[in-house]
């Protein structure tokens, strides 16, 4: 009868050719005394990773290399590799030798004690820290404390790459787990209320080869995504992309308003015209490109034709903007400035529907 596999290792990789054939060797050393497999899930690395990969698992049938093609991206190799994993419990890491693979025993001696999840984390009882910029640190550590504010889990490394499952919970919470981006524990930690779950301390090492491909955008979408798992229900992130556009879209107004009186000498009327209609083209613009990303306008006649819709919902909520504020003034709040942050507020709302249903209307979300 064929043993069951305790553990799954499983490697995402790109572009790591040259750690790969020296960190395969060193799991096979630290695991003789378990049954588990190796899992190489790489994505079509340019270097040539998986032909590596390809002539250990030759020599070693406890060695996998999944080639992928398509969807290419860390918290998608990881989720794939959960699937074909055959592993009683699923330990992800870095196929840099950043993780310390010395103490992938302990990760199994927690599941032998009924964890859930196990996390390697470089900040508990025998984790450290080498070589890392004041940057890093300070992200790292903002992170953190976002995400304990955010997650059911106190994790000390929510971040952690160095992480384990058991298949059955994991199983238990997959049809929930959105693979984007660098942030799959982050996932499962948004789902883990109620797990059992451990950490393991080590020694976060500095990469030696090949380059690190967490980036100041990764960290970004990372506040993102702790954003929308928590509040993304209530208030959309595209709003808040929108809001912010119109944020920098008043300073654009209140500079060409500047500028065109005291450079240009126009009159103010035609100052205050130009300075509206140049801040609706910069705030049409940064949402085609920011906010409705993912359904921008292209060519030049949607272009031309979306522009112009968007000035017609702004006109629109330039009237509500108008109307709120001089009404609440004339009742119960006469100071004009917190009268017009109420209208700016409102006509906001109200462009931001309008625009996502005519502007940028292609899908309802
Ligand atoms: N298949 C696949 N596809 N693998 C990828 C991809 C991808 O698009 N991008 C990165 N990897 C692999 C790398 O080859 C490496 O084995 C692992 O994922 C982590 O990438 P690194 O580039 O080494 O990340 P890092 O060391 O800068 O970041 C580490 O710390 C972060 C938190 O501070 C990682 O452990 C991250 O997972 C962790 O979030
Ligand atoms: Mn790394």
């Amino acid at each position: 009868m064929a043993k069951t596999v305790e553990l799954s290792v499983i490697l995402p990789t790109y572009n790591e050719a040259e750690n790969i054939h020296i960190l395969i060797p060193l799991l096979q050393k630290v695991l003789t005394k378990y049954n588990y497999e190796i899992l190489v899930m790489d994505d079509n690395s340019p270097d040539g990773t998986y032909r590596i990969v390809e002539k250990l698992a030759r020599q070693d049938n406890r060695i996998r290399c999944v080639r992928r093609m398509t969807n290419r991206g860390l918290s998608q190799a990881v989720v794939e590799g959960f699937s074909v994993a055959q592993g009683d419990a699923m330990l992800v890491m870095d196929a840099d030798m950043q993780h310390d693979e010395a103490v992938i025993p302990q990760f199994i001696e927690r599941f032998r004690a009924g964890a859930d999840l196990v996390v390697g984390t470089r900040k508990a009882h025998g984790g450290q820290i080498e070589n890392w910029s004041p940057m890093r640190r300070f992200i790292s550590w903002g992170a953190t404390k976002m995400a304990h504010f955010f997650l059911p889990q106190n994790s000390s490394d929510p971040m952690s790459g160095f992480f384990a499952v058991s298949k059955n919970f994991y199983n238990s919470i997959a049809t929930e787990i959105n693979p984007r981006g660098f942030k799959i524990l982050l996932e499962i930690l948004a789902h883990s209320h109620g797990a059992n779950m451990q950490e393991v301390g080590y020694s976060f090492r500095p990469r030696q080869f090949g380059e690190s491909k967490l980036s100041v955008s990764v960290a970004f979408t990372y506040l993102v995504a702790l954003y929308d798992l928590k509040f993304g229900r209530l208030i959309p992130v595209r709003f808040i992309k929108y809001a912010l556009v119109g944020a920098s879209g008043v300073v654009v107004n209140q500079l060409v308003l500047f500028l065109s009186r005291s450079g240009f000498k126009l009159s103010d009327a035609i100052a205050l015209g130009v300075a509206i209609e140049i801040s609706i083209l910069w705030n049409f613009v940064m949402n085609n490109y920011f906010t409705f990303k993912d359904k921008s306008l292209t060519g030049a006649a949607n272009l031309l034709w979306g522009f112009l819709k968007f000035n017609f919902v702004c006109l629109g909520g330039a009237f509500i903007n108008y109307s709120i504020t001089m009404s609440l003034v004339a009742s119960f709040m006469p100071n004009i400035y917190l009268a017009n942050l109420v209208g700016i507020g409102v006509s906001t709302i109200w462009n931001y529907f309008i625009n996502l249903q005519i502007t940028w209307k292609r899908e309802l979300d």
